[in-house]
């Protein structure tokens, strides 16, 4: 609902331009905050102080920041133990253009087109508690300011085909999608890919899986959306509202051998279908709860079928330059289906919320 996310915007912040001199002389952006309202949160765009790299970081005027489910969550407190910590900035994903480097900064300079990575302290190898614990959004500081201060080493170059407002969508949805298929799945061309709905991931999935010859199979509640999967290279389509049992349908789309791999979004409604239509030997990466998390791990069925199930935590740097260097091969555009402006950001999370979108959903700064 759009009242969830009412914004109380900073007398006079509307007319402050960026890095505009304010009565003592300090320079002044604008970001939206997570504001405390009674118990819960509410989204506040306020004008702080303008932040300057310290000697290892990087000052990155954002120009596009999209949104992901868990960026719902942390407004309404349900994310992470303890829930958002009040008067952080929320979103992990945007990009932009670096406007100053730190005295000891080789990775970048001034002019460069760059991303955050999701985890700001997670380069590569496996994740550890302390990088894991750097999360972008929320309580490790967001992306939805006008200027971001990071670590050097927590930022990518953008593929040059992209706009911001693409390559804004790529650190969580993107990262993910890529993780599930080609690190933990192996997606090989022929692959039957089941992608569940036509949010972030899994239309990232389907735009992935069908640049590496693959076979993507999706769902929708939507036949209009179902329309623009297959212009995007669905091999399959079913609309999993008017046909509740979806996972025949999509067995049968694969000739009855059934799906090699699965970017499992759905949670609690989707997980035992999505067995259901697994080939034996299949992989299904554990991603989503938009139904509700699945919680009892289907222990028979994944040994019968002698399947293989990831948990997946978006990816590392390295998988984030992987990706990139995938979408330039293939030159892939992410699809931004609606671009709101900062002042509107309480409508993007209202368009977020409301699902009616297909892909993502962007914020211009
Ligand atoms: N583990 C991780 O690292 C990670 C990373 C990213 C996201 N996630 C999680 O993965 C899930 C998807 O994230 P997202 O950002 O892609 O979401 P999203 O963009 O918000 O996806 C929304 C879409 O999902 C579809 N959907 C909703 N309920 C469904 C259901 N019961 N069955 C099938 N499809 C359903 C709908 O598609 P239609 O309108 O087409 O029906 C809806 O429009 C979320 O739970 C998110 O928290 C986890």
């Amino acid at each position: 609902m759009f009242s969830t996310f009412c914004r109380r915007v900073a007398p006079g912040a509307l007319a402050l331009a960026l890095l505009a001199a304010s009565a003592h002389g300090a320079e002044t952006i604008r970001q939206w905050q997570f504001a405390p309202k009674g118990e819960s949160l509410e989204l506040a765009l306020r004008e702080v102080q303008a932040p300057t790299p310290a000697a290892n970081e990087v000052a990155v005027r954002v120009r596009a920041v999209s949104l992901n489910r868990r960026d719902l969550m942390m407004v309404e407190g349900r994310y992470g133990r303890g829930g958002t910590q009040p008067n952080t900035v929320p979103l992990s994903d945007g990009a932009g253009e670096v406007v100053a480097v730190g005295a000891n900064v080789t990775r970048f300079k001034v002019g460069d087109r760059v991303a955050g990575i999701f985890f700001e302290d997670w380069l590569d190898g496996a994740p550890t508690a302390a990088s894991l614990a750097s999360a972008r959004g929320g309580n490790a500081g967001g992306m939805l300011s006008e200027l971001v201060v990071t670590d050097a080493e927590g930022l990518v170059s953008i593929p040059a085909h992209l706009t911001y407002e693409e390559a804004a969508t790529l650190p969580c949805a993107g990262v993910t999608a890529w993780v599930g298929l080609f690190k933990r799945g192996g997606l090989q061309a022929g692959h039957y890919v089941l992608l569940e709905g036509t949010g972030g991931v899994s239309v990232f999935g389907l735009q992935l899986a069908a640049a590496a010859g693959a076979k993507p199979i999706i769902t929708s509640s939507s036949d209009a959306k179902l329309a623009r999967a297959r212009e995007l290279g669905a091999f399959g389509t079913v609309n999993y509202r008017s046909n509740p049992e979806w996972q025949n349908e999509v067995r049968a789309l694969t000739g009855g051998a059934g799906v090699d791999q699965v970017l499992e979004v759905g949670g609690q409604d989707t997980l035992p279908r999505a067995l259901q239509a697994l080939a034996f030997g299949g992989h299904v990466a554990i991603i989503g709860g938009l139904s509700g998390f699945a919680s009892d791990v289907p222990v028979g069925t994944l040994m019968g079928l002698n399947a293989t199930a990831s948990g997946i935590y978006v990816g590392s740097r390295a998988d984030f330059e992987a990706l990139n260097a995938f979408l330039a091969k293939h030159e892939i555009k992410p699809i931004v289906d609606k671009v709101f402006d900062l002042e509107d950001a309480p409508a993007a999370f209202a368009a977020m919320d409301s699902g009616d979108f297909f892909g993502k959903v962007v914020i211009r700064l």
